[in-house]
């Protein structure tokens, strides 16, 4: 890390979340609470300059080839400033056609496309490859709702990658060896940490703070000349390759296939290749389909029933997502949000009707879920079942 990156950081992890945490208090104290504009100007500036002076001193140092880690660092820190830019409404997407943050865009660009992914902060800068010191993380604030946000979206994160490792150790073994209803016992139990690290957030996490003070950063911004859109907990290759290796979802399924071409440039570039290995592989609920003649195997029966499970516990992560993080957080408060800010509300940038149709679409395919508009393995499920000896009465456990 030169000396230049360094002092940034610094800069990131100390004073940037002071100015940040100064203007929220400034928002919090008005009637509207949404609203941003005309308050804390003077904080505003300094946040603006203070990035810009930095940002402009590691421009003209171009690249140092300092590896990809510390590239892929000082992209998230460029992000970070960018979104809280954005948060802010220093820079506002539908104001203008070019980011106002020129140094800041063209830093981005250059890490970004050196390396690979967008050129803005994703969701890894946050949770799995951002570095603590003496304890503390890279934060846009010191709220406490913000830490335990990221910390629950990191816990998910590293779960499903757990449930999706052992999936693809599968691959090699076939679903009639003795060791893959071991695997998929691992599957099951990574999705139940999921399930309960999801619990906890539920519980714990306030609507008000989140609507309010962590969302507002994921929102998106314009780097150079394009809007990118926010950071979400999804951008990562762990939740697909789940999908696609239970066959819940395929990648030649239009409306899924669009979401994979979507992410694929928001992921790390070790994510990108997991993904497009996992789109060049067969999937398991095709091979049961394949050997119902053995149904009278003890393998089969032993086999099949534990993946059966885990396609329900899959399904049930979705559904939890769905209908308690995603109501609970977003839906709910923004039946109660002034109509002018409503626009605003989602991370990813379409309207919120949009936004839920999608997420809809995505829990009932991975739920299985009796659609007739929608491709889902319902059916296929069902015949999978019905092989079962115990008449399947405990596969949906
Ligand atoms: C307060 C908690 C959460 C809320 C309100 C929430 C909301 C959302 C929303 C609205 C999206 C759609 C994209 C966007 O505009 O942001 C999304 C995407 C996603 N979120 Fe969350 N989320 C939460 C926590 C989590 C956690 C803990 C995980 C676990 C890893 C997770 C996994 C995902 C995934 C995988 C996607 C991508 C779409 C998909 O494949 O389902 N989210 N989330």
């Amino acid at each position: 890390m030169t000396q230049l990156t360094k002092d940034f950081d610094i800069w990131i992890r100390n004073d940037f979340v002071e100015l940040n945490d100064r203007l929220e208090a400034a928002y919090r104290d008005q009637s509207d609470r949404a609203n941003v504009e005309g308050v804390g100007e003077d904080i505003k500036q300094q946040l603006l300059l203070q990035g810009e002076q930095h940002i402009e001193a590691l421009l003209a140092e171009g690249n140092t080839d300092e590896g990809f880690d510390s590239a892929f660092d000082l992209l998230g820190n460029v992000g970070l400033y960018m979104a809280a830019c954005r948060r802010h409404e220093i820079t506002e997407p539908s104001r203008e056609l070019y980011s106002p943050l020129k140094a800041a865009s063209a830093l981005a660009m250059h890490i970004g496309s050196s390396i690979g992914v967008t050129p803005r902060f994703a969701t890894a800068h946050l949770t799995t490859h951002n570095s603590a010191i003496d304890g503390v993380y890279k934060r846009f604030t010191s709220d406490p709702a913000e830490q335990l946000f990221i910390d629950y979206n990191t816990r998910g994160i590293l779960a499903y990658k757990r449930a999706a490792e052992a999936l693809l150790k599968i691959q090699p073994l076939g679903i009639s060896h003795p060791m893959t209803p071991v695997l998929f016992e691992e599957v099951k139990r990574a999705l139940l940490d999921v399930i309960g690290s999801n619990q906890t957030l539920f519980k714990q996490l306030d609507t008000e703070s989140f609507f309010y003070v962590v969302r507002p950063y994921y929102k998106p911004y314009r780097v150079g000349k394009e809007v990118y859109r926010g950071a979400n907990a999804g951008d990562f290759a762990g939740i697909n390759v789940i999908d696609m290796m239970l066959g819940l979802c395929r990648a030649n399924d239009v409306d899924y296939a669009q979401i994979l071409v979507e992410k694929l440039l928001y992921m790390m570039p070790e994510d990108q290749a997991t993904l497009r290995e996992c789109m060049r592989l067969p999937n398991l609920m095709d091979a049961f389909l394949e050997a119902q003649t053995y149904r009278n195997q003890a393998w089969y029966q032993e086999s099949l029933s534990v993946f059966l499970q885990a396609c329900k516990l899959h399904g049930d992560t979705a559904i939890q997502h769905h209908n308690q993080l995603v109501e609970k957080y977003i839906c709910h408060p923004a039946k109660f949000m002034a109509s002018n800010h409503l626009e605003k509300v989602t991370a990813s940038g379409p309207p919120l009707e949009v936004l839920l149709k999608q997420l809809e679409t995505l829990r009932d395919k991975r739920a299985a879920a009796k659609r007739a508009d929608l491709e889902t393995r319902f059916a296929d499920i069902q015949q999978l079942r019905s092989t079962l000896s115990g008449g399947g009465n405990h596969a949906s456990e």
